[in-house]
């Protein structure tokens, strides 16, 4: 192991990596399986809603959850965020960035279909740059579309994606049926995209209304959490009205949302951590 003076953190080797994996809370028993030089790991969080953890030989493991309610957590930061989207008429507009397991994609759609939002309202993009999560995912909206990866690893990804749909579905009270069927309706109809890696030079076509920023912490994704980055992402992808919500809560964030035209709402973070953030900006966007 070493340090790499361009990182915060060491450099270790894959075999390393999953030893620290291993030495994590909630590892027992928990599979992992390496692709492309990445490790992920399988584990459940303490509302028994499943989660992956990830880890490379530059990234140290980091859980794409809180160990506390990986089910919680999503619907708390992101679920309330898109409640009250929805309450104030806001358009059924979502952009996620960080796919991962899909919560709060799922979250989003069952509260639609809770709704009755008809489903040519409604539109999605996601953001993935693991090329593992977002081919699995693929295939898990239409098996047709991509020959699996290798049988173990497939087959531990079409689970976890199909657990966390239907934890989902149960939890909003919809038929995981229902669910997953709008779901692979929207994506034949293109009207749930999967995009890959979300950086500066991403275009946006649609004004969102809701925006689930989740993409690990701003160690893992330094790229995704600075000034530069989020100036030009605050501008070009909401629309108005919007909200913004993320776990995290960083001071350069509240100074570009607030920047972008944002109002911060206090709000607590989830298991204990202190804040998190919320944000809304109003008006209607004018067209010429
Ligand atoms: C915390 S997890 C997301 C959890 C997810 N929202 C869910 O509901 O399960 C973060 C995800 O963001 C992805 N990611 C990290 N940087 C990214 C980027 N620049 N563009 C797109 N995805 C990114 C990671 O691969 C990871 O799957």
């Amino acid at each position: 192991m070493h340090r790499d003076k361009n990182r915060n953190d060491f450099v270790a080797t894959l075999a390393e990596r999953q030893a620290e994996m291993i030495a994590l809370p909630n590892s027992d028993g928990a599979a992992i399986i390496t692709m492309h030089n990445k490790l992920y790991q399988f584990i459940d969080t303490a509302d028994g809603s499943p989660s992956v953890r990830m880890a490379s030989i530059e990234q140290r493991p980091e859980a794409m959850h809180h160990s506390g309610g990986a089910l919680t957590e999503s619907l708390y930061i992101y679920g309330e965020a898109l409640k009250s989207a929805l309450e104030e008429n806001f358009t059924p507009s979502v952009l996620s960035v960080g796919l991962g397991c899909a919560y709060n994609e799922w979250i989003a759609l069952a509260y639609f279909l809770n709704r009755g939002t008809p489903t040519h309202e409604i539109y999605l993009e996601s953001f993935e740059n693991d090329e593992l999560i977002r081919s699995e995912f693929l295939r898990f909206l239409d098996s047709k579309l991509k020959a699996p990866n290798n049988f173990e690893t497939s087959a531990h990804f079409q689970q976890i994606f199909e657990n966390v749909m239907t934890v989902v579905a149960n939890s909003l009270q919809v038929e995981p049926t229902h669910l997953l069927g709008l779901g692979r309706k929207l994506f034949a109809d293109k009207r749930w995209l999967i995009r890959e890696t979300l950086d500066l030079k991403t275009d946006f076509t649609h004004p969102f209304s809701v925006v689930f920023f989740d993409a690990f912490s701003s160690k893992a994704t330094p790229g995704l959490w600075n000034e530069e980055f989020l100036n030009q992402f605050l501008l070009r992808a909401p629309g108005k009205p919007c909200v913004f919500a993320t776990y995290a809560s960083t001071a350069t964030l509240k100074k570009a949302l607030k920047t972008a035209g944002f109002e911060l709402k206090d709000q607590l973070g989830f298991g204990g951590k202190r804040e998190s953030t919320r944000a809304y900006r109003y008006g209607t966007v004018v067209t010429i």
